[in-house]
């Protein structure tokens, strides 16, 4: 086998999940760069084809519009794309369909954090999302307990908290290369 094909990445779209906020895409940016690959956020794709952003969506449209719009787009997405890094907003994976879909034809993975991280962040995010709107602290630790279960489904998991964004999204590179060289 040659060098470069032991250090060979499937092509196969890549798809991050994770809680708002846990740097799905600082690190999905990263991980596209190395990879030489596209990288889109959903939500920004969402935002500029409807011409205006997540907030107003779910303001004027209602959050069932929003995940609606949210599955069709990553429908399109898994159908259309072939090798793109693809961050889902952190509701995305609510929809069973989209975890069916994603889980088999992608590669997802999980930017986790923990409570105590997330919450040290809480003050810079929480204006700009509406999930987070008018909740005390303790429905929002319900909120991020209740969703540990559905991101419960991916392949492979990185602790996006405690390294940076590089270090991230190069443990993310070698467990797709170890994959490929336990495959081939
Ligand atoms: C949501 C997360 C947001 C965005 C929307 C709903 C959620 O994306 O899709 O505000 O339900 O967790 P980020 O995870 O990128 O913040």
């Amino acid at each position: 086998m040659q060098a470069e094909d032991a250090n060979a990445v499937p092509e196969r779209n890549i798809v991050l999940i994770g809680f708002m906020g846990a740097g799905k895409t600082t690190v999905g940016k990263v991980l596209a760069d190395k990879l030489s690959r596209e990288f889109i956020d959903v939500d920004e794709l969402i935002a500029s084809e409807r011409g205006m952003p997540v907030t107003e969506i779910f303001k004027t449209m209602g959050e069932a519009a929003f995940r609606r719009m949210e599955k069709e787009y990553i429908q399109d997405l898994c159908a259309n794309k072939r090798s793109a890094v693809l961050s889902l907003g952190g509701g995305a994976f609510l929809q069973q369909e989209i975890r069916d879909l994603c889980m088999e034809q992608a590669d997802v993975f999980l930017m986790d954090i923990s409570w105590e991280l997330w919450k040290s962040r809480l003050p810079l995010i929480r204006d700009s999302r509406p999930i987070l709107q008018n909740k005390t602290d303790e429905e929002i630790k319900a909120l991020y307990d209740a969703r540990q279960a559905i991101y419960a489904r991916h392949h492979c998991k990185v602790d996006a908290g405690s390294q940076t964004p590089e270090a991230a999204a190069q443990a993310l590179i070698d467990w797709l290369q170890t994959r490929q060289r336990q495959l081939s």
